[in-house]
């Protein structure tokens, strides 16, 4: 499969390239998307009935369990050719990432993310002093149960670092994310459904500023029917070619 030309004349053209990446940025590394059935242990759970703040008052443990189950997922897995793709196309051109993954393969990759809008898996902390804890190193099998560790600095409960439904997004990422999609020349939208609010409103929002939107999924989301251009492939499919078409 070639690189579709009016996707590679709008990415030959773009001085400044934005990409906001979903879960299917991850799919190909062996990272589960969200909507997704979830795998083995974790099968039998709604995934966004684990991350709220509700589910964390009345089952700490539950939830805690379920994020080092995605801590020790992340670890065994490798970025994937989307990931590495990205990383070699920001070394010759402006390429700013905003992801609402909580993984960290862009940066393994090699990639300097702009934005994490929903926070990520590598940065838990105390929910009374805010203070960032260390992350504990996951159960070698995954768990039901697991009680979160204790701030060391005034002994409160640490949480996840990442934002939950019903959560507020923090300022900074999405100040950063939305700067970035005004001033882009071409928005490529990686791997999301756009179904979860605020990020699925940031292609709207590249649109309002003139700025060309191009959707790279396999499928069909709510936001494909307002792209200036789809491709149907994947993340570790298109991402190489198009960067090697660039060259
Ligand atoms: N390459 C590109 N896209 C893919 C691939 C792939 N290999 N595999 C799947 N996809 C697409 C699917 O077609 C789907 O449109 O990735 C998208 C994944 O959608 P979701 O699972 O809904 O993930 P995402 O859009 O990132 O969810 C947004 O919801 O659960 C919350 O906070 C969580 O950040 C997450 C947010
Ligand atoms: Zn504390």
């Amino acid at each position: 499969m070639t690189v579709p030309h009016p996707i590679l004349a709008l990415a030959r053209r773009a001085r400044s390239v934005t990409v906001l990446a979903g879960a299917g940025m991850s799919a190909e590394s062996g990272v589960p998307t969200f909507r997704d059935a979830q795998t083995g242990l974790w099968e039998n759970f709604d995934v966004t009935a684990l991350a709220t703040p509700e589910a964390w008052r009345a089952d700490p443990a539950t939830v805690w369990a379920w994020y080092q189950w995605r801590v020790a997922l992340v670890r065994r897995v490798e970025p994937n050719a989307g990931h590495r793709a990205l990383a070699d196309w920001s070394k010759t051109a402006g390429v700013q990432i905003v992801t609402q993954n909580v993984d960290d393969l862009h940066e393994r990759a090699g990639s300097t993310v702009l934005a994490h809008l929903h926070g990520s898996l590598f940065s838990p902390r105390c929910t009374d002093c805010g203070r960032d804890a260390e992350i504990p190193d996951p159960p070698p099998e995954p768990v039901e149960h697991l009680d979160p560790p204790r701030c060391l600095h005034c002994g409160g409960m640490v949480r996840p670092g990442v934002v939950w439904f019903g959560e507020m997004l923090p300022r900074e990422p999405w100040d950063a994310a939305t700067g970035a999609v005004r001033n882009a020349d071409l928005l490529l939208v990686v791997g999301t459904s756009g179904v979860v609010y605020p990020a699925a409103r940031l292609p709207a929002l590249a649109r309002s500023q003139g700025v060309a939107v191009v959707e790279i999924n396999p499928e069909g989301t709510d936001l494909s029917d307002d792209m200036d251009e789809v491709w149907r492939t994947t993340a570790a499919v298109g991402l190489p070619q198009l960067v090697a078409a660039l060259r």
